[in-house]
């Protein structure tokens, strides 16, 4: 009955989308149970380049079905232009599967994402601008629309102006924007009924009949540990539990239910949006870090912040996910350099310390403490075992493992699916 979760080690973009492709056509569903298309997860596969926001990377795998779970919040004008985009490419996108508990991003999200992060000013968040937060927000408060409702016009026309009522005070009075009309919202969903209704279904109980009958269910981690509300670097977080537990409450399954955790790492650490990045490069070794590595976003095309490898960020994420498997990713953009430090400590106020602090303050005032291992110059992109590797960069993969506490099972040495180096099973 595997059940598998994939989480983000660091602060996204790790490689998440690559790592669940490597399992392929072993997997009989993969889910996506939290965020939203504030995710960009970029696959190369035959070449090709797929880009996706909202839909688990699955849908590139013929045998696999895609789910996207209750725990996802749902704009449906990328939901369908991500499904055209696919199918104009020859992506069967027909046996996607939707929860009727997910909740949708509506538009005045997306706007209230906007005016709260310029309100803000220098203390924004540095959001995608999606209307992840507002809709989570929503959510919370129970004032949220979820996919269900689209099926009754009038209850969901009801449960619109609920919503509204107040943020429409807010637009007016404080944010000096217009007023959003309700009923305009509502024909913007409704218009989407009819395509939606032939995928909606109880996935909680698709998916537990299927891990009942052995079958491999992939969860698919969107952000990342330190992105996480509870347990990422708050408030430089998003709105949900990325965390491998995020996958019980996002699809409903069992804590029992889920056989193991990957967590995915990046050979060196990068950052979108604000928040604390301890071993941050503001130099040129960042500005070549940014380049060798593409470092732009996949969904608002922002330069990533980079650094370099911080193994207590990692160790915190194996921690509270118990990983059980590792996948190091771009390990190859690491060529070239003659020491590669990673940190393997923080100087907090002149105190050493192994483990991440514990408060905000502690964290933004942490100074990294390097060790300086030895790099390679070799090409590795076309290694395919790990006995190819040149003897440094063996050490590498080794050092980090001890570092942080977990085996290494797998690992990235260019964007193609072909290109990775297994070092245990995933399944
Ligand atoms: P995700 O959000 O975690 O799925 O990661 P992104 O797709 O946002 O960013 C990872 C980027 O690195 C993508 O452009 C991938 O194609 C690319 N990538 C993934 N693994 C590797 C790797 O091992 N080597 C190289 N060079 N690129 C990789
Ligand atoms: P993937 O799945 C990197 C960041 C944003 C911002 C913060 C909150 O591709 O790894 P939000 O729009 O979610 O309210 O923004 O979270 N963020 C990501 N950073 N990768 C992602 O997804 C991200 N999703 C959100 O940049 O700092
Ligand atoms: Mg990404």
């Amino acid at each position: 009955m595997p059940g598998i979760v994939v989480v983000g080690a660091q602060w996204g973009d790790e490689g998440k989308g690559k790592a669940t492709d490597q399992l392929g056509d072993r997997v009989d569903y993969t889910v996506r149970y939290s965020g939203g298309n504030n995710a960009g997860h970029t696959l190369v596969v035959n070449g090709e380049k797929y880009a996706l926001h909202l839909l688990p990377s699955g849908i590139l795998s013929p045998n696999s079905t895609p789910v996207i779970a209750n725990g996802v919040v749902i704009d449906l004008d990328v939901l369908f232009e991500e499904i055209d985009g696919l199918e104009a490419r020859g992506v069967d996108t027909s046996k996607l599967l939707v929860s009727a508990n997910a909740h949708i991003i509506a538009s005045y999200h997306k706007v209230m994402d906007k005016v709260t992060e310029r309100f803000l000013g220098n203390r924004c968040i540095g959001t995608t601008g999606r209307g992840i937060g507002p809709a989570y927000s929503d959510k919370i408060n129970r004032l949220g629309i979820r996919v269900q409702d689209l099926f009754d016009a009038s209850i969901l026309t009801q449960k619109v102006e609920a919503a509204l009522e107040q943020k429409n005070h807010l637009l007016v009075k404080v944010y000096n924007r217009r007023a959003i009309e309700p009923a305009e919202v509502a024909e913007e969903l409704l218009a989407h009924v009819e395509r939606l209704r032939p995928m909606v279904t109880d996935v909680v109980r698709v998916l537990n009949d299927a891990l009942d009958a052995d079958q491999v269910v992939l969860f698919e981690g969107a952000q990342a540990h330190h992105l996480d509300v509870d347990h990422g670097t708050y408030p430089y977080v998003t709105s949900s539990n990325p965390i491998a537990a995020g996958a019980c409450t996002g699809a409903g399954v069992g804590p029992t239910r889920i056989d193991r955790t990957i967590g995915i790492m990046k050979a060196y650490t990068t950052r979108v949006g604000e928040g604390p990045f301890p071993t941050e490069l503001l130099d040129a070794d960042g500005d070549k870090l940014r380049t060798d590595g593409a470092e732009f976003g996949t969904t608002t095309g922002r330069n990533r912040r980079c650094g370099w490898f911080d193994a207590l960020v990692v160790e915190a994420a194996v921690t509270a996910n118990a990983f059980t498997d590792l996948f190091l990713t771009k390990l190859d953009i690491l060529t070239g350099w003659e020491k590669i430090p990673v940190c393997v400590a923080y100087e907090v106020n002149g105190v050493r310390t192994d483990v991440l602090p514990m408060t905000q303050t502690d964290f933004h005032h942490a100074v990294p403490v390097y060790e300086y291992l030895d790099g390679w110059t070799e090409d590795i992109s076309g290694c395919r075992t790990f006995e190819e590797f040149p003897a440094a960069t063996r050490a590498y993969v080794r050092r980090l493992e001890e570092l942080v506490g977990c085996r290494i099972s797998g690992i990235g040495v260019g964007p193609s699916r072909e290109q990775v180096v297994m070092l245990h099973d995933l399944l």
